[in-house]
């Protein structure tokens, strides 16, 4: 990959947590309009180089750059205003919102930091308010959930809480989308659909994703390259077909995996 066309560059990044090392010395980069696929057992770090990538998380050592701009020293809003969005792996409490107000907050990039003035803003005015529906009808209805627009996330299926979460993500606009376990919790039927969704929603757009699962089948139908994380540190990367077959990886991963991992995940279990 040319050094010009690296949006994401993770360069030798450590977190530690008081005497825990969460990441250690990870390198990860995410070419323009890549789609990479980061595997690895529970606790192997993904969510965390997540959160190094969107700012909640600062390194202990080394640096992340977004189009060669360091994050490091950046708040959470401050690298979404460079284009970076993200999913959850739980919504937590925002799921009292209906399917609609939750994706509406994609056109607030600060909706982290205040759920009612983000709302508030937008009640502001009543054209903008219309128009706001209207944008997210619109992708409501692309990803399927139209229907489920009034109902409260919290009575909504869990697959419509996912599909909601991506859709809200996308709708920000991000160059750069995180997607943390869109799958989790979500019966195997419909990820096919999920995974159908992503592909649409990032297809023509050169938007750049990093997707997380556990579900290793659901990861490689969409991404052409991987990184494999175990205990924080990366044992694999490159093209999908290549980390699918390295025999680390099928030694402390893939093995587990089809033991039943995966269905070990309870939904929402954590962020
Ligand atoms: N803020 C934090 N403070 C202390 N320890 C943390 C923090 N965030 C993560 N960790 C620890 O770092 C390790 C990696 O956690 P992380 O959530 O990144 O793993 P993961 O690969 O996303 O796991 P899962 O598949 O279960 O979601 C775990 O041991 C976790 O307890
Ligand atoms: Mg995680």
């Amino acid at each position: 990959m040319q050094d010009s066309a690296v949006l994401l560059d993770v360069c030798d990044v450590t977190v530690r947590f008081g005497d825990l090392t969460v990441l250690d010395a990870v390198r990860m980069q995410v070419g323009l309009g890549e789609i990479v696929g980061l595997i690895g057992s529970n606790g192997s770090g993904k969510s965390s180089l997540l959160n190094v990538a969107s700012g909640y998380y600062q390194p202990s050592e080394g640096e992340a750059t977004i189009t060669g701009i360091s994050i490091s020293a950046l708040s959470p809003e401050g690298v979404a205003r460079l284009g970076v969005g993200r999913s959850f792996q739980n919504i937590g409490s925002l799921q009292e919102l209906t399917t609609g107000e939750y994706m509406m907050l994609g056109l607030e990039t600060d909706w982290a930091v205040g759920l009612a003035p983000a709302l508030l803003s937008l009640r502001s005015s009543r054209r903008a308010e219309q128009a706001a529906r209207e944008t997210v009808r619109g992708w409501a209805e692309r990803a399927g959930v139209a229907d489920y627009l009034g109902v409260p996330l919290k009575h909504c299926p869990y697959g419509v809480r996912k599909i909601a979460d991506i859709v809200r993500a996308v709708i920000a606009g991000p160059t750069l989308l995180l997607l943390d376990e869109p799958t989790s919790g979500v019966a195997s039927g419909d990820r096919a659909m999920i995974a159908d969704l992503i592909r649409t929603l990032v297809e023509g757009t050169n938007r750049s994703v990093v997707v997380v699962d556990h579900d290793v089948e659901f990861v490689s139908s969409l991404a052409g390259s991987m990184v494999a994380l175990a205990a924080g540190r990366v044992i694999a990367r490159g093209p999908t077909a290549e980390v699918l077959a390295d025999r680390a990886v099928v030694d402390t991963f893939i093995g587990h995996a089809s033991e039943g991992l995966v269905d070990q995940i309870a939904p929402g279990e954590q962020r």
